[in-house]
């Protein structure tokens, strides 16, 4: 069981740093959730978990090693799995070849182990197996993109706006696999600009404006106390 632990992170895009001194746990078996409003940084943190935006300061580290800055490949091999912001299919290829291409770096049980996992998590994607990635619904793209995540059986996911631009009850059918995925050990850290499914999902929730941590407490305090979400997001629109 491992936890993922953001500790003093800044992240710098282009020259300037937009995330800064951010501390954030992401334990094992539950959903932790990083919120706040466009511009915040969020996006840019979780680059920099996937090895993909440069760590200026501060610790990543996974089971005692420090990933910050290691290159994506050997990030997602210590066990992070990250579905970044926008994460498309590969539009001509099938369901099958797209999970396939992402079992490349495992070897073959692990592969077999992955994508029987996968199906166990996404049954509807079994009917959809030859379909090509274009032809599919969004909420079955979605399936598909996490399940890419999943297949190499990560201990950490991370997921950038997982319900943007989906219908709400597309959202609905990817909620208990959630928290199913966190329930068997995973730490799973969602990201949101918006913040009702994460809230019903997560256990520990963290604010973010201004590429600072604003708030950090439970998910349940932030539900009570929507004014704590609020002030932060307020903020944000008087500077801009
Ligand atoms: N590729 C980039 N190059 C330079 N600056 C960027 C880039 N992407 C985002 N930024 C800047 O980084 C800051 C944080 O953006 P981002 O991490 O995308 O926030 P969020 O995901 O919370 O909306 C913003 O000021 C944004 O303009
Ligand atoms: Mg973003």
């Amino acid at each position: 069981m491992t936890t993922l632990s953001i500790d003093t992170v800044s992240v710098a895009r282009g020259p300037r740093n937009v995330v800064h001194d951010v501390s954030i746990e992401v334990p094992p078996g539950e959903v932790t959730t990083i919120l706040g409003p466009n511009g915040a940084g969020k996006s840019s943190l979780a680059l920099a978990c996937a090895g993909l935006a440069r760590v200026t300061k501060g610790w990543i580290n996974l089971d005692d090693r420090n990933l910050a800055n290691q290159r994506p490949e050997r990030i997602r091999a210590a066990g992070i799995s990250v579905v970044p912001e926008g994460r498309r299919l590969l539009p001509h290829l099938t369901v099958e070849d797209n999970l396939k291409v992402a079992t490349y770096s495992l070897g073959r049980r692990a592969a077999a182990d992955g994508l029987a996992y996968t199906l166990s998590l996404f049954p509807e994607l079994e009917k959809r197996w030859t379909i090509q990635g274009r032809s599919l619904s969004g909420g079955e793209q979605q399936m598909v993109v996490l399940a890419q995540a999943l297949v190499s059986r990560p201990k950490i996911l991370l997921v950038d706006e997982l319900s943007l631009g989906l219908a709400p009850i597309v959202v609905k059918r990817l909620v208990p696999t959630l928290a199913d995925v966190a329930a068997s050990g995973i730490g799973v850290l969602l990201i949101e600009q918006f913040a009702h499914v994460a809230l019903s999902l997560a256990k520990a929730a963290y604010v973010l404006e201004g590429g600072r941590v604003r708030y950090s407490g439970s998910a349940a305090e932030l539900t009570e106390h929507p004014e704590l979400l609020h002030s932060a997001y307020l903020l944000r629109q008087r500077g801009t």
